[in-house]
């Protein structure tokens, strides 16, 4: 088992990473107060039974799995079900999903009673090797990702990698898209992924994976709880990657690959990537996407996904859009584009 402990001015929470840490943590963060259980519908019908063993006496909200579920309706109902439960300031809400429940819990978390202690029991890769650690917690709205939110950290987050068995193919996809994020920012998991292409879907090598994925985030949050400097490397393809994920209904994962792809060729194609390290970044968006390819991304959205990079969180009011991208390996820059440059720019990579 693994511990990574996240120290912020906020608070100081620790992140277990194990396949005995649900038996060792839960009797003991449940025991004493009232607890409420947010899950999807996805994760309750394949767990039923660990929901029993773990939670029997606690009220448990269901929500229908996926992004579209990430509303503030959904929120009202989560928080009109906390209040009914009677939940006090000392409860415990735990998220037990993917990013979409640990996103919106932890939200629901940070607002009832202006703040009560929130677990976080990430089941998707994605979520165990990003959305569950750091404290971004957001719903959607106005067709916006994630425009309404807070920082709220967990007091802790349970990473059990056995929940991936379970997980589709097209889910570990997604998963990779993050961790291929994390190989643009850090030259070991670079290297870690390069040198074992093989494995990429191999239990043991991706628990190996979660633990650096998740030591390097600690440290960018512990730099930059806020995202006023370093934590916004941690937005590498994620400009056009939200984009896309608003036109093209694919998953933020799989997005986040093909953002990815297109800002590292933008980065390159501007001489801000190295040309050799850029097209080996690619090569591994490349072999992840082509884990469960979608037949129907044809980029035929390309000038909505730009208009839509125009509402990205990152952009200020100077106009343009802003994109961290990999410049060299473990090296990551924020490029500003006026719109009209990063149209041309978005169009042109397309075509490579
Ligand atoms: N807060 C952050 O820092 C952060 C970072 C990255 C992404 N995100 C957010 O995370 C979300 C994406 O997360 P996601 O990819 O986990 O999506 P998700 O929560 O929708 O889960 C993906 C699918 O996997 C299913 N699932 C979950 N666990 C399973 C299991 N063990 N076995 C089988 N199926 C399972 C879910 O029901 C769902 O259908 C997006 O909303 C994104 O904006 C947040």
């Amino acid at each position: 088992m693994e511990t990574i402990v996240l120290k912020t001015p906020s608070m100081e929470g620790k992140i277990y990473v194990g396949k005995d840490i649900l038996e060792k943590r839960l009797p003991v963060l449940t025991a004493g107060q009232q607890n409420f259980v947010l899950t999807d519908s996805n994760v309750y019908r394949l767990y039923k039974e660990w929901f029993v063993r773990y939670f029997q006496d606690t009220e448990i909200f269901v929500l229908e799995a996926g992004e579209a579920s990430k509303t503030f309706q959904s929120l009202y109902e989560i928080l009109s079900k906390m209040t009914g439960a009677g939940l006090h300031r000392t409860s415990r809400l735990f998220a037990v999903g993917g990013g979409v429940i640990g996103d919106i819990g932890g939200l629901a978390a940070a607002l009832y009673m202006r703040g009560i202690s929130c677990v976080q029991i990430p089941t998707t890769l994605l979520s165990q090797v990003d959305s569950s650690v750091g404290g971004k917690t957001a719903v959607d709205l106005g067709g916006v990702k994630n425009i309404v939110g807070a920082f709220y950290q967990p007091c802790e987050v349970l990473v059990d990698p056995s929940f991936l068995k379970t997980l589709p193919r097209r889910e570990i996809k997604c998963g990779l898209g993050e961790i291929v994020k994390y190989a643009a920012l850090n030259g070991e998991i670079f290297d870690l992924l390069s040198n074992n292409t093989e494995k990429w879907t191999e239990l043991a090598f991706l628990e190996a994976l979660i633990v650096s994925c998740i030591r390097h985030k600690a440290g960018v949050v512990e730099a930059d709880e806020k995202e006023s400097g370093e934590r916004k490397s941690l937005n590498v393809g994620h400009t056009t990657g939200h984009a896309i994920e608003l036109t093209s209904g694919l998953s933020h994962g799989e997005s986040v690959l093909y953002g990815m792809r297109l800002e590292t060729k933008i980065a390159m194609d501007l001489g801000v990537c190295e040309k050799s390290y850029g097209e080996a970044l690619v090569s591994l968006v490349d072999r992840a996407i082509a884990l469960e390819p979608c037949s129907d991304m044809d980029f035929k959205n390309i000038e909505q996904d730009a208009e839509k990079a125009r509402s990205d969180k990152k952009n200020t009011d100077d106009g343009k859009i802003h994109m961290a991208v990999a410049k060299a390996k473990g090296e990551w820059t924020m490029l500003a584009l006026p719109f009209t440059e990063y149209q041309d720019a978005l169009k042109n990579a397309v075509k490579k």
